[in-house]
């Protein structure tokens, strides 16, 4: 297969190309990527080492790149990644997000339907859900839990979905969705909960805790992620959303807490501040589908996972510190701007 991954010098994108290398040396990997302040370069420079990985600096908002690019590399498969994914800055800039999440999106299936790709895979979240009372553990997303958005990215997100779907229904389009919960691992941008509080952790500062930190999230280890993608897009069944997720429910302040131990530092670290707008309450995600159809279950356990995290983030300091100081962002420009196309 030749794949094209968009947004992965991201988080999660990286993840998914270092596993897919690794997985799949057969298969060739092209990473598009327009390199915001979520992008660093540094995430993939085991790939860079690979013969069968290609990047490219380019917006999936810009069409002349995008047709030109489906038209000179023939891919069989997209996995779209690339999106603006932090609730917070969607509060005070939802512009962007609109732009990215939604019209970029429309960009990339207008190439692809045009140049007859064989699988479109959006990569999407549980967050289209809307979110979940505290008190009635007994409820679940499933794929057929209607669209309640919150946020502005959360709705980006949901109008993204629905406009792959609806190039599935109307032009056959043979798209997939993936809906996942929230990931944790390696190469998280320190503004997301876990390597933000390590990051604060690390320097004895005060570990932010929105409202009475009683929120739950439903944590997955990123790899875990990644191979249920590989599976949707190689068994998936076209025109299907498969929600990701393993019943790994804590409350942020528990998570606060976990980091702070494994961290060996105080829990007079923790400071409650003014709570997000809109904060959704509880995520929870029915994976029964994936599991019957696709075989795939969660392989990392919430007590091993986040132990590796806290590992990972304290082994590469270096690259906690590349972002503080920015120098990650000169390192961007200089490198990244040789892989421009065109
Ligand atoms: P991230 O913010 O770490 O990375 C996003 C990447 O997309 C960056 O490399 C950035 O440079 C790139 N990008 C942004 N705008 C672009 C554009 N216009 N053109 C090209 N590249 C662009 O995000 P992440 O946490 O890795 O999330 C990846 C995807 O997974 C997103 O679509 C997100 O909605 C989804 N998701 C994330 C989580 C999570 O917990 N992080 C959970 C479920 C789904
Ligand atoms: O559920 C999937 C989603 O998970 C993804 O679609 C998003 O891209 C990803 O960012 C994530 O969204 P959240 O808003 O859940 O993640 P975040 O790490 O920003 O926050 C997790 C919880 O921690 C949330 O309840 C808010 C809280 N929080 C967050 C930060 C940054 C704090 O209490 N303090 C903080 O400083």
């Amino acid at each position: 297969m030749k794949i094209l991954v968009t947004g992965g010098a991201g988080f999660i994108g990286a993840n998914f190309i270092n596993y897919m290398l690794r997985e799949h040396p057969e298969d060739k990997i092209v990473c598009l990527d327009c390199l915001t302040y979520a992008g660093n370069l540094a995430n993939l420079k085991d790939a860079f080492a690979n013969k069968n990985f290609l990047f490219v600096r380019g917006n999936i908002s810009d069409r002349l790149l995008i047709d030109a690019f489906f038209e000179k590399e023939k891919f069989d498969t997209v996995v779209n990644f690339a999106a603006e994914s932090h609730v917070d800055r969607s509060i005070t800039n939802p512009t962007i997000f609109l732009e990215t999440n939604i019209m970029g999106t429309a960009a990339l299936l207008d190439a692809g339907r045009k140049h007859k790709i064989k699988r479109f895979h959006q990569v999407s979240t549980d967050e289209v859900y809307g979110d979940l009372p505290l008190d009635r553990d007994d409820l679940f997303f499933t794929e057929e839990t209607p669209i309640h958005t919150s946020s502005p990215y959360s709705a980006s997100k949901a109008a993204a979905d629905l406009l792959v779907l609806a190039y599935h229904r109307t032009y056959g389009m043979p798209v997939t969705v993936s809906r996942c919960s929230n990931n944790y691992g390696p190469y998280q941008f320190p503004e997301k909960l876990i390597p933000l509080m390590i990051q604060k952790a690390l320097a004895d500062e005060k570990l932010p805790v929105y409202g009475n930190g009683l929120n739950i999230r439903d944590w997955l280890y990123v790899e875990d992620h990644c191979r249920a993608i590989d599976m949707i897009i190689r068994n998936g069944r076209e025109g299907e959303i498969y929600n990701v997720g393993g019943h790994n429910e804590k409350q942020n302040i528990e998570v606060v807490r976990t980091v702070l131990a494994r961290m060996g530092k105080s829990e007079e670290l923790i400071s409650y501040v003014a709570d997000r707008a809109g904060h959704d309450l509880r995520y929870a995600i029915d994976p029964t589908k994936i599991h019957r159809e696709l075989g795939w279950l969660p392989e990392t356990a919430f007590d091993d996972g986040i132990k590796m995290t806290i590992d990972w983030y304290l082994d590469n300091t270096d690259w906690l510190d590349d972002i503080r100081t920015g120098a990650y962002s000169y390192y961007n420009e200089t490198e990244g701007n040789r892989f421009v196309l065109g």
